[in-house]
């Protein structure tokens, strides 16, 4: 570990919005799932360091709701993709006690990866290590509207709605809200991602694409994080 990190100040959820794997492919003359594939062996090293530095909680932004865009093979290349990681990652997940998460409506994906996913949630709903939440067609917008929707079925009345009612009705019920979002491959945009949660997140951007992103760069964004002044709005 990085001799300047301070272990005591750890942020406590990270979120990663992973960017790049297609630049990163086409600089090297390959097709776009070349890169998807090297992402996902840089996801294996965070998942895995993130445990090691005593991170809580992880959520990784994979697939947007925009994401549908995207030529129709690589689209299936991706659920393909997701069903390979699940495949291989489980059983060490599992036994490093990481309870895998799901944030995003993924009803509507392949029945071979919502397969997958179920057996991934099923088999470690009991672990008790890190909350590795994956974002699977995911938009921050739609989840507000979502959760406003749920509000209102529930009959309450607009006088009690609350900033913490909101939080509560969001895919991220049970997880606090990230110190920090890492966004690789330069981009200086949240793009959609935890757009509630982050309301006070510190924000590291990286200009290392995704699939270059190892424990080290890693290490670094947690140590720009802990050089940041949190204030939460107010003053010291
Ligand atoms: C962004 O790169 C990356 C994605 C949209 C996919 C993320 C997927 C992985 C990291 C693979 C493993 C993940 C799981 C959960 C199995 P981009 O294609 O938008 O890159 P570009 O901006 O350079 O085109």
């Amino acid at each position: 570990m990085n001799t300047s990190l301070d272990k005591n100040r750890i942020p406590r959820h990270v979120a990663i919005i992973m960017d790049g794997n297609g630049r990163w492919a086409k600089a090297k003359g390959q097709p776009r799932l070349f890169g998807h594939n090297a992402g996902m062996e840089a996801l294996r090293e965070i998942v895995r360091h993130s445990q090691t530095l005593g991170v809580k909680y992880l959520t990784v932004y994979a697939f947007s709701t925009e994401s549908g865009k995207r030529p129709e093979d690589e689209g299936a290349g991706l659920f393909k993709l997701l069903v390979k990681y699940f495949g291989s990652e489980i059983d060490e997940l599992h036994a490093n006690h990481v309870k895998v998460n799901i944030i995003g409506d993924w009803s509507k994906l392949p029945a071979e990866s919502k397969q997958a996913i179920n057996d991934a949630l099923e088999k470690t709903k009991n672990n008790d290590g890190l909350v590795f939440s994956i974002a699977l067609n995911y938009g921050g917008r739609d989840e507000i509207a979502r959760a406003v929707k749920n509000i209102i079925e529930s009959g309450v009345n607009a006088a009690d709605i609350t900033e913490e009612l909101m939080s509560k009705n969001l895919y991220t019920a049970d997880i606090p809200d990230p110190e920090l979002v890492i966004r690789t491959s330069g981009e200086l945009r949240l793009s959609n991602f935890l757009i509630w949660q982050s309301a006070y997140s510190e924000i590291v951007i990286t200009p290392v694409l995704w699939p270059d992103f190892t424990k080290e760069e890693y290490e670094k964004c947690i140590l720009e994080y802990q050089g940041r002044d949190r204030r939460f709005g107010g003053i010291k």
